[in-house]
């Protein structure tokens, strides 16, 4: 969503934050904008668009030495995209950026414009500003206005506040959007959304929890909870360096990201495959007791991975389960009992509508898991209990290695259960576990199957529109594909059951219909291919890929002949995914940054 950063030291500040907003960019944006502090005069420049336009902006800018400075990527929530509605929003002598929404804004605006203040923008985060200026024309102090600013707010917000009253300090405060505070032996004090722009500069970093607030100088950084108590910093050093986050060669991240699910899949399964059994050391084996029903939550290809498991639970754990949509279950009032665990599942650990149903759980009482690739995320700080897929960053937007190590934890955490609750025979156990070994190279892109995939994609950037079909634990991989498809081609794709196509949809069949079919050898193969034969007859143009040859198809990708159908699910994950990212390519769009997506949806 929103991405922040801020600096205060004596290096070129004005590149730190540029350089730190594009490190943001993963993130999804339509404006950004920095203001700097120096010798007690400000300046601030903001532009729509990305972040070259920016760039032009500042080119004649120059900082050197000590400066504290600000800046923000904007994905608008309230407001259109425009540079007044950019941030940072400046007051008369201060500026702020935030990343959030200030639920109660209106009431303040309103008492705000009362007292006679003019507003610039449409945004929430205008009011921010004012507040502190309105408090600090009461209060001579200009933390305890701050401190006064933060008790009046109500909602989500990660927050960065400079002012002339302050000159050499920065405001800090964070609830419900992420931010950390990164610092080094040269008294340089960093803020950012995330890691990755804080990497090579920052030594260690400290990940705010909800309700903390407070401000850095060059000598101090000073934290305080929810409760205006001081609390010592907890810092930790950042398991990840700058190379590893960048693109290695290839064309996008998301590109890359295909290509290390294998490396990526293989940490994940790293300590946690015994001779016959799963070892997760984070979990307590007691979270299980008196469980009856798991009960997954989640948005996006969190959701689908949610699905995959949900066959797994059931078949190879004996365990009802359940799955929702995250933003459906916030709101209707759902019935939860103590006996389901609930498992939250999110690549960022920020997704406002699970960290919301992940709360509800929580106040109602239930156990709650999270799987999650990002530690220290709110979702992992606030759930009983975690389990982290080490994807490691992933910066493309359309989520790809995030949900490979989501299903690899799932299929584990299903053996895990399944071993305590004696559904599975020893050698069953050590035959899964087998099968886990071999992902890792299940996930393995061969330039054969992308150079083919590459020639075929020429043939779909058209037709009115994509079936993505699949039965089983194959129905959540087509809509996954589709997802993927229609993320970064802008195309048209519904991943359906194959067996519900002739309960409607097969209407649409003709050659403009193209039907991605995913016919696994050994799962419902026969049943799965009749339905793409229905299809077939009816002119539907179809791409089939199987490890088995399959004659009616116009377009055929073979995958390997797999032992398990588990197997084969990894392996067709592999090809739709390339699928979509060269259809994408050929229609020119920025795959790893598509049009109104952001990487994490941190608002409703
Ligand atoms: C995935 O390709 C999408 N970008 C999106 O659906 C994403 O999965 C969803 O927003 C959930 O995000 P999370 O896993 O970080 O919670």
């Amino acid at each position: 969503m929103c991405g922040i950063v801020g600096y205060l030291g004596k290096n070129n500040t004005k590149e730190i934050l540029l350089s730190g907003l594009k490190e943001l960019e993963y993130r999804g944006y339509d404006s950004a904008g920095i203001a700097v502090l120096q010798d007690n005069n400000f300046a601030n420049y903001k532009a729509v668009g990305k972040l070259v336009n920016l760039e032009e902006k500042t080119k004649d800018f120059i900082t050197d030495g000590f400066a504290v400075g600000i800046g923000h990527t904007r994905w608008a929530t309230h407001g259109k995209p425009t540079e007044l509605n950019a941030h940072p929003h400046l007051g008369e002598s201060s500026y702020v950026v935030h990343n959030g929404i200030i639920e109660n804004y209106a009431q303040l605006k309103k008492e705000l414009q009362e007292d006679g203040v003019t507003f610039l923008s449409q945004t929430d985060t205008e009011v921010i500003v004012h507040q502190f200026e309105k408090n600090l024309k009461n209060i001579s102090n200009a933390f305890e206005a701050f401190e006064k600013t933060i008790s009046e707010l109500q909602g989500a917000y990660a927050m960065l506040i400079v002012t002339k009253s302050l000159p050499d300090t920065i405001f800090f405060a964070k609830n419900g959007s992420p931010m950390l505070v990164g610092v080094n032996e040269n008294d340089e004090k960093f803020f950012a959304s995330s890691d990755s722009p804080l990497i090579g500069l920052a030594k260690e970093v400290n990940y705010f929890d909800d309700g903390d607030y407070g401000y850095v100088t060059q000598d101090a950084l000073e934290i305080f909870n929810k409760a205006g108590k001081k609390v010592e910093a907890h810092f930790v050093t950042l398991a990840t360096d700058k190379l590893s986050a960048q693109k290695d060669g290839y064309r996008f991240f998301m590109e890359k990201e295909i290509y290390e699910q294998s490396d990526v899949i293989a940490d994940t399964i790293l300590g946690r495959l015994g001779e016959d059994e799963i070892i997760f050391d984070e979990l307590d084996s007691s979270l299980f007791d008196g469980i009856h029903e798991i009960k997954l939550c989640a948005c996006g290809t969190s959701y689908h991975s949610a699905l995959c498991a949900s066959y797994m639970f059931e078949r190879y754990s004996k365990v009802r389960c359940s799955v929702e949509v995250a933003s459906e279950f916030r709101y209707r009032e759902p019935l939860m009992s103590k006996d389901t665990l609930f498992v939250v599942i999110s690549q960022s650990g920020e997704t406002a509508d699970t960290l919301e149903t992940l709360k509800m759980a929580k106040n109602a009482g239930l156990k709650t898991l999270v799987i999650c690739n990002v530690d220290n995320s709110s979702m992992v700080r606030l759930a009983d209990a975690c389990i982290l897929t080490r994807a490691g960053i992933e910066k493309g937007v359309a989520s790809t290695k995030a949900f490979a190590t989501q299903v690899t934890v799932f299929w584990m955490l299903s053996l895990y259960v399944a071993k305590r609750n004696k559904a599975f025979t020893t050698k069953e156990l050590q035959d899964q576990i087998h099968l886990l070994r071999e992902v890792p190279a299940s996930v393995i892109v061969t330039d054969a199957m992308h150079e083919r995939i590459k020639r075929l994609s020429k043939r779909y950037l058209h037709g009115h529109g994509f079936f993505f079909i699949g039965r089983d634990l194959f129905f959540p991989l087509a809509l996954e594909g589709a997802l993927k498809l229609k993320e970064i081609s802008y195309l048209h794709a519904e991943g359906y059951p194959s067996g519900e196509m002739k309960h409607g949809p097969i209407a649409l069949a003709d050659p403009e219909l193209f039907t991605i079919a995913l016919l696994p050898q050994h799962l419902l193969y026969e049943k799965s291919k009749s339905n793409v034969e229905e299809l077939s007859a009816r002119d539907s143009t179809i791409c089939a890929i199987s490890p088995l040859p399959f004659d009616k198809a116009d377009d055929f990708i073979p995958i390997n002949s797999c032992k398990d159908y588990m197997l084969e699910f990894f392996e067709m994950m592999v090809v739709v995914q390339l699928l979509s990212l060269e259809i994408s390519v050929r229609l020119g769009n920025d795959v790893d940054m598509p049009r109104n997506l952001a990487k994490s949806v941190t608002v409703e």
